[in-house]
């Protein structure tokens, strides 16, 4: 198993069977150490922190998998007004952060492009050196176009699943797989820095699954990767299915490290979630970002994903000096910069 992490090292690639081999090898003992190496041939030792916002947990989708899916009826639902929006982002700017990631369920109310557009045309104008990512789920062409024009950086989609067939054992037929991987393409056209990803351990998941998701991300050379394992949730129709292992979902990140040697890999706060040194080994395994969350402290709480999601106090200094030590335990420091990708 070694040498087949040593070629994909040397060469970037692999043929579906090797990767299938090493995906479900647990032998692969040097495959930390090559992700790690390219990771700091490319970024150093640098760790980009992103100040997560959650600005709305109302949703109208009804993913399976989600906890704020639509008919989950005990979930509580809040939208972030435009103070608090700012405040969050002056706060997280204090503490030294220099991106903001505004995400939420895709909420009805944003159809209108005027509040995101105020928000981030305010937000660039008040924080100049600081980028903006949006991460809001499926929209128009045109909506796209009008949040690039008022400011927005990045966007981050996860394609959730390149295969048709388990997209839709994730997604009730009233999505789209064809728009999903459509707005992807449309917001990389645009010009954004583009983020995509899937769950790792996903309920019906195979290998094979995993290999489409990676040639997916190949054709589409996505700026931006986000994996983290599946975490079942109470009050969804998944809620007794079996949530992705640490194991399975460092593999994979070393992996996607070595195929995709420039990318902005986040060590998820799922991964984290699941053990407490998730994101510790992920960092150690070829991430590089960490997105703390700067959402109010109310707001954090209800905007459940999956049980037991972390939701501890990033918005404060004292947070932030927690992650920073954890990181600089693995053997990292946070960057200054605004960590944009170097593709
Ligand atoms: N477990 C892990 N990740 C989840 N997401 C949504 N629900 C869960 C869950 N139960 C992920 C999805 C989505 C992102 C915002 O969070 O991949 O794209």
């Amino acid at each position: 198993m070694n040498e087949l992490v040593e070629r994909l090292y040397s060469t970037g690639d692999l043929a579906d069977d090797e990767l299938k081999q090493l995906i479900e090898s647990d032998t692969a003992e040097n495959l930390a150490e090559y992700a790690d190496e390219v990771r700091q041939k490319y970024y150093g030792k640098n760790v980009f922190l992103r100040g997560l916002i959650e600005i709305s947990s109302y949703c109208k989708n009804d993913c399976y998998y989600c906890g704020i899916r639509r008919s989950n009826k005990s979930a509580e639902r809040y939208r972030l007004d435009y103070h608090a929006v700012m405040h969050s982002a002056k706060i997280g700017r204090k503490l030294g952060l220099r991106t903001f990631v505004l995400q939420g369920g895709e909420d009805a109310t944003f159809s209108n492009d005027n509040y995101l557009c105020m928000l981030i045309h305010d937000l660039k104008s008040n924080f100049p050196d600081c980028a903006i990512t949006l991460s809001l789920g499926e929209r128009s062409y045109e909506s796209y176009k009008r949040l690039k024009e008022a400011g927005a950086d990045r966007y981050l989609l996860r394609h959730e699943s390149a295969d048709r067939e388990l997209y839709y054992r994730l997604h009730p037929h009233g999505m789209s797989f064809e728009n999903r991987k459509q707005c992807l393409y449309n917001l990389k056209e645009l010009g954004y820095q583009v983020g995509a990803g899937f769950m790792v351990g996903a309920p019906y998941q195979t290998t094979e699954n995993i290999i489409s998701d990676i040639r997916f991300m190949q054709e589409l050379q996505p700026q931006m990767i986000g994996i983290g394992p599946f975490i079942p949730h109470n009050d969804t129709p998944f809620r007794d299915e079996k949530g992705g292992t640490l194991e399975l979902t460092l593999r994979l990140l070393g992996i996607l490290r070595l195929i995709f040697p420039k990318v902005l890999l986040p060590a998820t706060t799922a991964l984290g979630s699941i053990s407490p040194i998730g994101r510790t080994l992920g960092l150690q395994t070829g991430c590089n970002v960490i997105m703390p969350n700067i959402s109010p402290e109310d707001a954090r709480k209800k905007y459940m994903l999956y049980n037991n999601k972390l939701i501890s106090g990033s918005e404060t200094a004292e947070g932030i000096s927690i992650l920073q030590k954890e990181i600089e335990s693995a053997g990292y420091f946070v960057a200054k910069e605004r960590g944009d990708c170097i593709i």
